[in-house]
């Protein structure tokens, strides 16, 4: 998408642009927007005994050193879901947030294996999460579909075991995924599956390069075929896949809350975001894993602009980028960039 020429924004407004502007989100775990006073009225509702005594405690749990220590806590907090109206709830309670931070499009990752492992019905999940996605179209005027991620510390049998067990509601899901625990779990594990899901005409996503190296990101591209990037942010250490990401156009949908929670980086002024936008490739912002993070799309945008200098130019970069790769119809996309441009019109007049 080519820049159009943009009004001067004056700095003082950048904030409140980032929070107006129409946005995509391409990164987003279900089960990551579950805050703890969710977690606990579900608990409840559910009579799931919990191993921390008030949200307080849950909440002051969530300091986190790697990606590991995060997924621990990730699936505890998880097993809170049990019928279908839970996953409807919580998918309704961050699309109200989603909506409220100008997002008009997301794409949510679920895990179904999270859920299947405990002896939920993968008709419960997707039902429940779908419910509240054509809910949200309805009552909140927002586009959100479904990707199912497979757990990739798990096996890839597991894998096509829950591919078959999700055929029946292919209709309610426009990707798959792949997440969890990165280190020691390469793309090439899942070669085969995503080989299948590919056939059956499902978009490919994949985490890669959030803590593993540039080699995971060539191999999600060059083995898994996947159309986005997931994190990626190691991808700057690698000349050569730069170039291939900016020249395929591939976006990467990165996460600075995350990163920096997860320590990826050791502070938000150092995160590469402006490095991998400068060098033409299509970055976006997410918020992963809200509820766990420190923020949703908007906290994501104005603190990570805050403790990097990105500007307005950026920030339009950013959302067109979204737009441009979410899984919709180029009209649909080009509606978007209409609104996105006409709101920064709006801000370059007051
Ligand atoms: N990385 C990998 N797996 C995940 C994440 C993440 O950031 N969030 C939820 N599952
Ligand atoms: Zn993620």
């Amino acid at each position: 998408m080519t820049t159009p020429a943009l009004p001067p924004i004056p700095a003082d407004r950048l904030p409140a642009l980032l929070r107006a502007m129409p946005k995509a989100e391409l990164h987003m775990h279900i089960e990551g927007s579950l805050e703890p006073e969710l977690i606990f009225a579900l608990a409840q509702r559910n009579g799931v005994a919990l191993p921390y005594a008030s949200v307080e405690e849950l909440r002051r749990a969530y300091a986190f050193t790697n990606l590991q220590s995060f997924l621990d806590i990730y699936y505890a907090g998880a097993s809170v879901l049990l019928k279908e109206q839970d996953f409807h709830d919580m998918a309704w309670a961050y699309l109200e947030r989603a909506a409220a931070d100008n997002v008009v499009h997301t794409e949510m990752f679920f895990d179904p294996q999270t859920h299947t492992a405990r002896g939920v019905a993968m008709q419960t999940v997707i039902d429940g999460l779908h419910r509240a996605c054509v809910d949200a179209k309805a009552k909140l005027g927002v586009s959100a579909a479904l990707i199912l991620c497979f757990l990739r510390h798990l096996s890839e049998e597991e894998a096509f075991a829950t591919l078959e067990q999700a055929l029946p509601f292919r209709d309610k899901i426009v990707g798959i995924g792949l997440d969890s625990s990165e280190v020691g779990h390469p793309p090439e594990k899942f070669a085969r599956v995503f080989a299948r899901c590919r056939e059956l005409g499902f978009h490919l996503v994949a985490h890669a390069g959030e803590e593993g190296p540039p080699a995971y990101v060539w191999s999600a591209l060059d083995v898994l075929k996947v159309e986005r990037v997931d994190h990626g942010v190691q991808s700057t250490k690698d000349p050569a896949l730069m170039k291939r990401l900016a020249q395929d156009r591939i976006p990467l949908t990165v996460c600075p809350l995350s990163n920096l929670k997860l320590c990826v980086f050791p502070d938000l002024a150092r995160h590469n975001l402006g490095q991998l936008l400068d060098a033409g490739l299509v970055a976006t912002v997410n918020s992963d894993d809200p509820a766990y993070f420190g923020g949703y799309m908007n906290e994501n945008f104005v603190q990570t602009f805050a403790a990097t200098g990105l500007t307005a130019q950026h920030a339009w970069q950013l959302a067109a980028n979204s737009f441009e790769g979410s899984f919709v119809d180029a009209q649909t996309k080009a509606g978007w960039m209409a609104r996105l441009n006409e709101s920064f019109a709006q801000f370059g007049k007051a």
